[in-house]
């Protein structure tokens, strides 16, 4: 008992909610621009190792495969804020000093005009910092145009084989725009796009919240209205209210900042949300699109209180069908664009991440586990040049790792990711990198390590005895791996190597009997506890961490004595020892000529980045 009490006391206990890794990246391949590029535009063709990138009067086309870069000149008034692949052609758009144009960019390097009815300021904004959202769908460009001073903001279908339609401008009050989706349906007539957006009150009053959160979608048969009512409207569009925060306080995150789905074509799936508050907090919150199409199908519109006739507003139908050709419902379209229920998280509470760190970006992934189930993986973009790896699991979130990726720490401005290629594309106004989703090898050699990762791209071999990627076509029945992902259990990898303690052989250290003395313990999971037994448990010592390592560090209380001292890491029950050293003061014993090679100088100016 006594020893129990002792432990925790002398033990650095750290928050759950923290990366249980941190890895520095600086090999991984990258590009690095010959000056910033503050307002990017990406474009990524899933299984390609190909990324273009839209700077500033110029398109870089960045060529993993074979470290190319091409890059084609513009006159340099001109952010390229839009690449799309539309069909079989790449469009580009530019702000060009304030009036922006498209063009169609053919073999990678000659811009061509556009067709004369493609309008350029229905694409994008006319400054950088406006953000325009593009979706390219079925051979039609989708665009999205936050508010920009003196006009009002607008979803459009802006180029492609279907009719150009447009949002009614009083459907939209301010919107600023945070990303768009496909949601597929197994009937292809129904597919829709959803559209992610805060809508902002600026009557509203200083003690008011002025943002609200938004889903709008449309369908992508919507072919618009009849002359006389929405003749170049959406004839589909309903909006929702959308909620982030813990239900039933009043803290709610309303500003949508970004957002990414995860979807199949059975209409299952999640939407992931970046929001903010009025402070500035960034949280992450998770929606199931189930829910959403459900709140479609069968809510009340507001502000509407007649039955609602078959089909309902909203519904994809082709145009031959009696809903586009009813004047009657398409009047209530017209008055009616918002539902009355509101789009509520599937976790009832933003998922638990670090609160100090800001986020700027998300992406996120499915993977097939060993077991057969699926799992949600998030990657997160910070202001500080940071990627945290987070698996969403049914207990909330655990950050498996975090990246450290860039020289400098400049904000990530974006992010791509290819599930069937495994890459993760993340970009700053310098740098451009790579990283493959599962970094399986870096989890360490031992099967403990692999299993804590719970990282579920990577499962423990037990035949290779290695840490690996599962293979696309593993049977679990007749393979060899081992995953555990809902909790934390090096278990299955067996007593033998649970319990491996006394595994290190002390390294001796010499130093002065009064001298100062910081024995450094690498850190690798940041979710342990670690502590320094000395001479079999007979007394025990803190360690506490300062950067990536901690230090045994002597207080008047705990004066350092000659002997053995173990660094032990304690984790879900299981502990390990990381190092050891044995003490010898200076006039003492001295035995191995080891000591003379780590000298307490040397063990001072290493004991905050001393990785063994
Ligand atoms: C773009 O980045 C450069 C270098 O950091 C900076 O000097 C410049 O002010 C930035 N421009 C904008 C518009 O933020
Ligand atoms: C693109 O490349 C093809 C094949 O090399 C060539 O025939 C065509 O003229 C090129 N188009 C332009 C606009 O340069
Ligand atoms: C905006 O805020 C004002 C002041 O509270 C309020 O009267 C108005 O109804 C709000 N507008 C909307 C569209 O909510
Ligand atoms: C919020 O944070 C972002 C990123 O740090 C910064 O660019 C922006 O100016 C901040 N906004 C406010 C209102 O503080
Ligand atoms: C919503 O309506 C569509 C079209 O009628 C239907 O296919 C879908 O299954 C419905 N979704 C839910 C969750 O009820
Ligand atoms: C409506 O038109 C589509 C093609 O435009 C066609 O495939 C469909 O069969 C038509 N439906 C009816 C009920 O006529
Ligand atoms: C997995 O292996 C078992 C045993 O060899 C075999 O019966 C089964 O068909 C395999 N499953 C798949 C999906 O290949």
């Amino acid at each position: 008992m006594n020893l129990l009490i002792l432990a925790t006391l002398f033990s650095v206990v750290l928050a759950e909610k923290s990366p249980r890794l941190k890895f520095n990246v600086m090999e991984s391949p990258r590009f690095r621009f010959m000056k910033p590029e503050n307002f990017t535009a990406v474009y990524h063709q899933q299984e390609t190792d190909v990324l273009y990138v839209g700077g500033q009067g110029v398109i870089y086309k960045l060529s993993f495969s074979d470290k190319e870069v091409h890059d084609t000149q513009q006159e340099c008034d001109n952010f390229i804020t839009v690449i799309e692949k539309v069909g079989d052609s790449i469009v580009v758009c530019g702000t060009r000093a304030g009036s922006p144009k498209c063009w169609l960019l053919v073999n990678d390097s000659v811009l061509t005009d556009m067709p004369a009815e493609t309008l350029a300021s229905n694409i994008l904004a006319p400054f950088p910092s406006q953000r325009s959202i593009s979706l390219s769908a079925d051979g039609n460009l989708y665009s999205a145009l936050s508010t920009v001073a003196g006009q009002t903001g607008s979803i459009r279908r802006t180029y492609g084989s279907k009719k150009q339609l447009k949002t009614e401008n009083k459907w939209l009050q301010n919107p600023q725009f945070a990303g768009a989706a496909v949601i597929p349906h197994q009937e292809k007539l129904k597919d829709e796009i959803y559209f992610f957006f805060s809508e902002v009150n600026s009557t509203a009053n200083l003690d008011e919240e002025p943002y609200r959160a938004r889903i709008g979608r449309v369908c992508m048969v919507d072919e618009g209205g009849l002359q006389n009512v929405l003749p170049n409207s959406w004839t589909t569009f309903l909006k929702a209210r959308v909620m982030c925060g813990k239900a039933g306080t009043p803290v709610q995150y309303n500003n949508f900042k970004q957002a990414f789905v995860l979807t199949s074509h059975l209409r299952t799936g999640l939407l992931y949300g970046l929001f903010s508050n009025a402070w500035n907090t960034t949280v992450v919150c998770a929606y199931s699109i189930e829910d959403i199409d459900k709140a479609f199908n069968t809510s009340k519109l507001k502000g509407y209180n007649a039955p609602l006739t078959s089909p309902r507003p909203g519904t994809c139908a082709f145009r031959n069908n009696t809903q586009a050709h009813n004047q009657k419902i398409l009047n209530v379209i017209k008055d009616h664009p918002e539902i009355e229920d509101m789009i509520t998280t599937v976790d009832e509470t933003p998922l638990e991440l670090p609160v100090h760190d800001h986020f700027t970006h998300i992406v996120a992934d499915t993977v097939l586990a060993v077991n057969e189930e699926h799992y949600s993986i998030i990657y997160l973009g910070t202001e500080k040049g940071k990627v945290l790896k987070v698996l969403h699991a049914i207990e909330g979130a655990f950050i498996i790792a975090q990246y450290s990726l860039f020289h400098d720490d400049s904000p990530i401005i974006n992010m791509a990711i290819d599930s069937k290629k495994s890459h993760l594309y993340i970009g700053t106004e310098l740098e451009v990198q790579r990283l493959p989703l599962a970094d399986c090898g870096r989890y360490g050699v031992s099967c403990r390590e692999c299993i804590l990762s719970r990282d579920p791209y990577c499962a423990w071999d037990m035949s290779k005895r290695k840490c690996t990627a599962i293979p696309a076509n593993y049977n679990i029945s007749t393979g060899t791996l081992i995953q555990t992902l809902d909790h934390s259990s090096a278990s299955v990898c067996g007593d033998a190597t649970a319990h491996k303690a006394r595994s290190t052989i002390p390294k001796q250290v010499l130093v002065d009997k009064d001298g100062p003395v910081l024995l450094p313990c690498p850190v690798r999971s940041y979710h342990a506890t670690y502590r320094w037994e000395k001479d079999n448990c007979i007394k025990q010592y803190p360690c506490t961490i300062s950067g990536s390592s901690c230090v045994l560090a002597p207080t008047p209380d705990l004066p350092l004595k000659e002997g053995v001292f173990r660094c032990l890491a304690e984790e879900n029950g299981l502990q390990q020892e990381v190092v050891s050293y044995k003490l010898v003061f200076n006039g003492g014993p001295l035995s191995t000529s080891l000591a003379s090679t780590l000298g307490s100088a040397v063990l001072l100016a290493a004991a905050a980045h001393w990785l063994l």
